[in-house]
């Protein structure tokens, strides 16, 4: 089971001590959450009319795009659009800051993705099986393919009503994956240029994105891994913030309302033990290089 490991930073620009470092590089990369329960990301006054489910529309999360595009079709007006914008970028150079002081290694490849806000409850949400975040899974985008590259993503939760976002962490990466490998379907040939001719990815679906995507399909489809599956219960409470490699750390939330979240891609090379990745891991079990 993933393990949470604490930090005690209560500021974004925290200089964190070489123990410190070492200490969160060598547990994010086995698959620990690194939980820092001090470090609170603060919503201004005027900021906090955003703090409703109706500013999403009909979405579960609000996304900003590393230009600083918010999707049309949310339920914000300018002002509130405005507002959110610069909430967003500002937690977006907060998560920077904080990466850059504990994970330094990291810098010279990390490259910052979307930025997001989740102001729906997560109890109760109506979604499909495949978005439904409160069961467990592993993350892996169909538009965007990562080609191997990690998924690193820091959390924060700006409740203001003092409520604990809940998460459940499952069973590690390697045991996922050699519990649906047996049955995945090989990719076709072809099949991923196509999906980029038709405008479907971003860029070429890599067979590590293939892999990763049905594995994110299986786990969450298979209602007795859900309910059989052992795993652990964690509370991040209001005005923590916590960091993950989610693409190898099982992973549901359960309950909240009210987060802020920071995707970033690694390459591997960047990585100190790049065998830990799941496209190391998945390559040595199906033995041929996947991407
Ligand atoms: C997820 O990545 O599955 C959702 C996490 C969250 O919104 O807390
Ligand atoms: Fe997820």
């Amino acid at each position: 089971m993933a393990q949470v490991v604490h930090f005690q930073a209560d500021v974004w620009g925290h200089r964190y001590s070489a123990e410190d470092r070492e200490r969160a590089l060598c547990a994010l990369e086995q698959g620990s959450v690194l939980y820092f329960p001090q470090l609170r990301f603060t919503v201004a006054e005027a900021e906090s009319r955003l703090l409703t489910p109706a500013i999403a529309g009909a979405s579960k999360n609000i996304s900003l795009d590393h230009l600083g595009r918010i999707p049309l079709g949310i339920g914000a007006g300018e002002t509130e659009l405005e507002l959110l914008r610069r909430m967003m970028q500002r937690f977006a150079a907060s998560s920077g800051a904080l990466l850059e002081n504990l994970l330094p290694r990291y810098q010279p490849g990390l490259q910052q993705a979307r930025t997001s806000f989740r102001p729906v409850e997560i109890a109760g949400r109506a979604t499909s099986w495949r978005k439904d975040d409160s069961r467990l899974h592993i993350d892996a985008f169909p538009s965007s393919p990562v080609q191997g590259r990690r998924i690193l993503r820091v959390f924060s939760n700006v409740n203001p009503h003092g409520q604990s976002r809940a998460w459940l962490l499952g069973e590690p990466f390697e045991s996922v994956a050699r519990r649906y490998l047996p049955s995945l379907r090989r990719p076709l040939p072809g099949t991923s240029h196509l999906l980029r001719l038709l405008g479907m990815t971003r860029s070429r679906r890599s067979d590590y994105d293939h892999f990763m995507l049905q594995i994110h399909d299986r786990m969450k489809a298979d209602q007795d891994y859900q309910s059989k599956m052992a795993r652990a219960v964690c509370d991040f409470r209001a005005g923590s913030s916590w960091l993950v490699f989610t693409d190898q750390v099982s992973h549901a939330a359960t309950k909240g309302q009210h987060a802020l979240e920071q995707t970033s891609y690694l390459p591997l090379a960047c990585m100190q033990d790049p065998s830990q990745a799941p496209l190391r891991t998945l390559e040595r079990l199906v033995g041929r290089p996947l991407t």
